[in-house]
């Protein structure tokens, strides 16, 4: 496995494989592995020629007041699982060559932004796209691969590939769950104690709403009411930053559900921030008397 810190290397070297018309999946990540990011790797693995993984704790995406400092950290372990997984090239870029002093150019996906996490860490997607834009433009993948687990970031994203005609195919796998049902996260690792396993009343949550929109429930303000009553039965909790269900276009609330609908939410546990969601497809309402339709 190569391992590349230089930017003007990693590009020298994915100019090489293009040039052998050699298929490129990419896999950027903020290190600290987790099944998440190896499940990415190996679905990545099954599907292009060659392999490249980033490691890159972006400082542009967090705010001011958040965990950057402390993000957990461990690029030999990284290293390690990489190795394992068959990633051709790891590449590890410092700050610095990232975001020289005079650095001053962003990108800026608006709307899917403003809500959801957006609202609460304003600036964040931002950060998100600018070094996502960046890494793409330096490993020109043909494909890459996202987690689910991330759903606002990975809609994001897709926004900016197509607007700004990138032709990357974006792979958005499956959130991975720890047995409890916690999706797994390189935050997880700030969870105390019992937090972990009461963390896990999150996905329990979603599951309701899922459980409830099975038997007939279609009015958002409900579910959500019934997911924060459940919820708040953890004492853990300290915080329901938010629950939402909205479409899967726009990102903006549904009152009524119908079609293909995210549930997402963020929450504190102890102090740890965690986020998680599902997507469902939902038929429409039938009409109570199906013989009175036009
Ligand atoms: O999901 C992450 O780990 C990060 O947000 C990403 C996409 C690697 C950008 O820093």
């Amino acid at each position: 496995m190569k391992i590349v810190t230089d930017p003007d290397k990693m590009k020298t070297y994915a100019k090489i494989i293009k040039k052998e018309n050699k298929l490129i999946g990419f896999i950027p990540t903020m290190g600290y592995f987790h099944e998440g990011h190896t499940s990415l790797i190996k679905t990545a693995r099954k599907q292009s020629d060659i392999v490249i993984v980033s490691v890159f704790v972006n400082p542009i995406q967090f705010g001011v007041n958040e965990d950057f400092d402390s993000y957990p950290r461990d690029t030999a372990r990284d290293e390690e699982l990489a190795r394992a997984c068959g990633v051709d090239a790891f590449f590890c870029p410092k700050k610095e060559d990232m975001y020289p002093e005079d650095y001053s150019t962003y990108v800026d996906v608006e709307g899917l932004t403003s809500g959801l996490c957006g609202k609460s860490r304003p600036g964040h997607f931002r950060g998100v796209t600018t070094v996502v834009a960046k890494l793409f433009n330096i490993v020109r993948p043909d494909i890459a691969y996202f987690g689910q687990k991330d759903a606002q970031q990975a809609f994001v994203i897709k926004r900016m590939v197509e607007d700004l005609n990138m032709g990357i195919t974006l792979k958005i796998l499956p959130t991975v769950r720890e047995k409890g049902g916690l999706a797994m996260s390189s935050r997880n690792i700030y969870l105390k104690g019992s937090e972990r396993k009461d963390a896990a009343i999150l996905y329990s949550s979603l599951k309701l709403a899922e459980e409830l929109i099975s038997s007939g429930e279609r009015d958002a303000k409900k579910i959500i009411k019934k997911m924060r009553e459940l919820i708040s039965t953890v004492p853990a909790v300290s915080k329901i930053e938010y629950i939402s269900i909205v479409d899967t276009g726009f990102l903006k609330d549904v009152a009524i559900i119908g079609g293909e609908v995210l549930i997402a939410l963020a929450a504190r546990v102890g102090r740890t921030r965690l986020i998680d969601n599902v997507i469902l497809n939902v038929k429409s309402e039938k009409p109570e008397n199906d013989h009175d339709r036009p």
